[in-house]
């Protein structure tokens, strides 16, 4: 049976099995010395001249060479102890040793944080940029965290439930990937750039508490903090105001840092809370960075920005298009809701901000089909292309709706911050180039002729410039 490195400290006098790469290896005069690497730690290995056999082979190891060692672990003697690691009393001596993969040599160093290497190679070879201590700390921690939320939220009656991703474009200000229909030639699905409608027919469907740890796409330029795939905590409620779900949501927040990030410091508690008027008076962005000392990396400064406008004037377009997503519920409702007062019109919208940066948003729903219908027609929608695009979720809200409300705070952003990384491609296992490309898998790429056939697709040759 295999040994974890970690455990190997606790056999003392047995002999073990051990397996893993060889991280590093160092010569010391007849000696040889690996340390051996696996996903918990390294544990040193020896190799003794007196069995030459097996001195001949180590001496043939290279780094990340995937091995097999058996030995005996042994303390270490006084003064050769290394406090620095963690299995740094003991060492193996090895007495049979098994070449499982041999390997070419990384093309970077994988022992450094990374920062220094190109992002070109980083991502080409990412399964080698993965092994990096820094990088598989931030995996796990982005494991920790997605395990501690559903553990959370599923202790308060919601549930999990997975959404379509063949699914049909749903206005969230980006442009949609969309994936073409073999069965329905001409026609095409559209990637969700999140689940909003799917959660609301839950919520119709009387689920009451749903949450999805949610794959979302947006063709939008990519930046730091954006990628054309992410991930975001999708919640949804029924029976539920805005202070409930932001309770929630700082309560969630508070106990995930205390229990998985206990070395960070929580600015302020209750989180600040500014309307959008305030923050763009006050700080003139609707995103401040509140933290009182932004040098110091364990500073959390949580805060949630309120009522914000409903519409927004897209000059370009020349039509008002909704500030969050049309299905947001107006407040103020004393006013008319028509394009005339348009820009009067504040919504019942929440972001959520962590130093500076939107970690989430959300907002009441408008549940009434009517004032749902005025709000497409006020971005300019006809009534045919209203009941064509949305017939379904205004159909569905005629048959007893709850009221409801959400929020999708982004794992991504928030993994960045918690984990003091200078952008989302650090937290994330196989992300894209700023250019939308994985250079690993070498995609997107060309399909085969048979297969654009089959969707009856034609290629568009670009004209040369
Ligand atoms: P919104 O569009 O505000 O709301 O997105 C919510 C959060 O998702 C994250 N996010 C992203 N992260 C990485 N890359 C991206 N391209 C990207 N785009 C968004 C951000 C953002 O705050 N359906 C609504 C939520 C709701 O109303 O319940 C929605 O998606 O952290």
């Amino acid at each position: 049976m295999r040994t974890l490195t970690k455990d190997a400290i606790n056999k003392i006098g047995e002999t073990v099995s051990l397996m893993g790469w060889v991280n590093v290896r160092r010569d010391h005069g007849k000696l040889i010395f690996i340390d051996l690497r696996d996903r918990w730690g390294i544990v040193q290995i020896v190799f003794n001249p007196k069995n030459k056999e097996l001195l001949g082979l180590a001496d043939k190891l290279r780094p990340e060479w995937v091995v097999k060692i058996e030995g005996v672990v042994k303390e270490r003697p006084e003064g050769m102890k290394n406090a620095d690691i963690a299995t740094g009393n003991i060492e193996i001596e090895a007495i049979k040793l098994e070449i499982l993969a041999e390997a070419k040599t990384p093309l970077f160093d994988i022992a450094s944080d990374g920062y220094e290497i190109g992002e070109e190679s980083r991502l080409k070879y990412r399964y080698l940029d993965l092994r990096r201590p820094r990088l598989l700390k931030n995996l796990t921690m982005r494991d920790k965290t997605i395990a501690f939320i559903r553990d959370w939220l599923h202790k308060k009656d919601f549930i999990e439930i997975e959404t379509p991703i063949l699914t049909k474009s749903t206005p969230e200000g980006a442009r949609d990937y969309v994936v073409p229909s073999r069965l329905h030639a001409g026609k095409f699905y559209a990637l969700p750039q999140s689940p909003q409608q799917y959660k609301q027919l839950l919520m119709v469907a009387g689920v009451e508490r749903y949450f999805q740890i949610a794959r979302c796409f947006r063709d939008e330029d990519t930046r730091g903090d954006r990628q054309p795939e992410f991930t975001q905590l999708d919640i949804e409620m029924s029976f539920a105001e805005e202070e409930e779900i932001l309770n929630l949501t700082e309560n969630l927040f508070t106990d995930l840092v205390r229990n998985l990030f206990p070395e960070k410091r929580i600015t302020q508690s209750p989180f600040s809370k500014f309307t959008y008027k305030e923050t763009m008076e006050k700080y003139d962005t609707d995103k401040p960075d509140l933290r009182k000392d932004k040098n110091n990396p364990n500073e959390l400064a949580f805060a949630f920005i309120v009522d914000f406008p409903m519409f927004e004037w897209k000059a370009t377009e020349k039509r008002w298009d909704a500030v969050h997503h049309p299905f947001t519920k107006i407040k103020n409702f004393q006013e008319e809701i028509s394009e005339k007062n348009a820009e009067k019109l504040s919504a019942l919208q929440y972001d959520f901000v962590l130093n500076g940066y939107e970690i989430g948003g959300g907002s009441i729903r408008e549940h009434n089909p009517e004032i749902l219908e005025k709000v497409f027609e006020i971005m300019g929608n006809e009534k045919e292309d209203i009941r064509r695009q949305f017939g379904h979720l205004l159909e569905a809200f005629k048959y007893g709706v709850p009221p409801h409300g959400g929020i999708a705070p982004g794992i991504d952003r928030l993994l960045m911050i918690l984990q003091n990384e200078p952008n989302i491609r650090e937290v994330i296992a196989f992300p894209k180039t700023g250019d939308g490309r994985d250079l690993m898998m070498d995609s997107p790429s060309e399909l085969s002729v048979g297969q654009l056939k089959e969707l009856r697709i034609k290629i568009e040759k670009q004209k040369e410039k």
